[in-house]
């Protein structure tokens, strides 16, 4: 006999039918004759009822099944008397496949997510974080489901590079040499490479842009979905050193239409998981945030705010007194000032845009006034930034003086520059971080509960 899942079980047309489901137990309640189970097996935030009787042969062993056991069950399905739930099981055969001693961690209580962190590799059992897990899941099918529908090509950019995109420096070092053989340096002072694996320093990507770019630079609109790292060493509640970035990159697009699309984006994908995880959404209404329905239904309804970079920060400078950092023309804005713009001021998503060049990187379009670029970030209430793009620098003359600038080496960036000789045109992208849209979409707002298992400094487990 083929086993269940819980989820199609429960959505099974009518009763009557010998089932097999197979899952671990939540809970177990027990009356003078009769045992009920609450059983889990991930398919699905509810649990299906299996009811066990005194007629069962090992009904004794039944009675002794612990929280976060794993069971077998053969029963029929049938109509369920209690309130709640369409259908339960009556069992006819329960075989325990590993029993959970009580010094299982997740007994049926609330648990702190602090300590929940602590045995993240037990998380997938909640209810919580299985609820996120398959959220995760959904949202990045419908990151593919967006694209592929408006023809975009996904395309896969190398996780390993030699090039700062973002050029912050905060790279992660790729090496198989010798820790405890120093390396020596070349003749003219610099450390010497050429005994590494790829003969030339290597560092895990901050961004697929630059090779995204050169794929959007012939197919036309593409988007590449990765891992990412970052070697800041800032412990904060939305930053991570390894996370995953959606990058779309579009040719002959501008930084309106990037705006366009990126609104377009994250509508679609919030309509996407309003739908289609509609059970396990609404434990993050009830539990996680009890403003995060309107929140979302917002989103929905409302145009996005376009905000130049310059208004952006008069109208925070009026403010000033309400921050703990400055704000200033030519600084970047603080969390708390991309959280005031969205939550309290707009209370809806806010598009900044033309940035000073000088906080900014090299590819971005230097704009008319030689002072500001064509980026744009996207605040969202409750996150702050969630989304930066720009529209790219196409001109060769001036992405070479701002490389310059920059103190880029340019044969470092060959190949990039090439891309602006042999036909260059308009192009734009922007890099939307996977874990901050599921912070927003579920209320969660530590980013290292909505990531199995998250990287972060100075921690490393599982
Ligand atoms: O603004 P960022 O640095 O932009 C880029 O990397 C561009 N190359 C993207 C592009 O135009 N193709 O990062 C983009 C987004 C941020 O808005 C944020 O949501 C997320 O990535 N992000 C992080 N998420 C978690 N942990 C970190 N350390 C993050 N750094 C950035
Ligand atoms: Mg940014």
């Amino acid at each position: 006999m083929k086993r269940e899942k819980i989820k199609d079980l429960l959505l099974s047309p009518a009763p009557g039918d010998a089932i097999l489901a197979m899952g671990w137990v939540k809970t177990r309640r027990d009356s003078k004759d009769f045992s009920f189970i609450e059983l889990n097996d991930g398919s699905c935030l509810s649990n299906l009822q299996v009811i066990a009787d005194h007629s069962l042969k090992n009904f004794d062993v039944i009675r002794t099944i612990t929280t976060g056991s794993s069971i077998k069950v053969h029963g029929i399905l049938s109509l369920s008397k209690g309130a709640g739930q369409k259908y339960e099981v009556q069992a006819k055969e329960i075989e325990i496949l590993d029993p959970a001693p009580d010094t299982f961690p997740l007994q049926k209580k609330r648990h702190t997510d602090e300590f929940l962190r602590s045995i993240a590799h037990l998380r997938s059992r909640t209810n919580k974080y299985s609820a996120v897990f398959r959220i995760r899941s959904e949202l990045s099918f419908a990151i593919h489901q967006f694209f592929n529908d408006r023809g975009f090509f996904y395309i896969h950019t190398p996780i390993i590079t030699g090039s700062d995109c973002e050029g912050a420096g905060e790279m992660f070092r790729v090496s198989t040499l010798n820790p405890h053989e120093p390396m020596k340096p070349d003749d003219s002072g610099k450390l010497n490479f050429s005994e590494d694996f790829f003969g030339k320093e290597a560092k895990l990507t901050v961004s697929g842009q630059l090779s995204a770019e050169m794929l959007a630079l012939g197919l036309g609109d593409v988007y590449t979905f990765g891992p990412t790292f970052r070697a800041e060493n800032s412990n904060t509640s939305r930053h991570m050193a390894e996370f995953w970035m959606l990058e779309p990159e579009m040719a002959f697009c501008d930084l309106q239409g990037n705006m366009d699309m990126a609104q377009a984006l994250m509508k679609s994908l919030t309509r996407h998981i309003l739908e289609k995880c509609s059970e396990d959404m609404d434990l993050f209404f009830k539990f996680v945030d009890t403003g995060l329905k309107a929140t979302l239904e917002n989103l929905l309804a409302s145009e996005f705010i376009r905000l130049p970079y310059g208004e952006a920060v008069s109208i925070l400078q009026k403010q000033a007194n309400k921050f703990e950092f400055p704000v200033e023309f030519g600084k970047d804005l603080q969390s708390e000032h991309e959280r005031f713009l969205a939550e309290s001021h707009f209370k809806k998503p806010v598009i900044v845009f033309d940035y000073p060049k000088t906080i900014k990187p090299f590819y971005m379009r230097v704009n008319d006034d030689h002072q500001t670029v064509a980026a744009m970030d996207i605040l969202v209430p409750g996150i702050g930034e969630i989304i930066g793009g720009s529209q790219r620098e196409e001109r060769l003359p001036v992405l070479l003086s701002r490389m310059e600038e920059m103190g880029l080496n340019q044969k470092d960036y060959w190949w990039y520059i090439d891309s602006r000789r042999f036909g260059s045109v308009p192009h734009s992208g922007f890099g939307l971080g996977f874990e901050r849209m599921m912070m927003f979409l579920t209320g969660i707002r530590n980013i290292r509960d909505v990531i199995p298992f998250p990287r972060t400094p100075k921690s490393l487990e599982f």
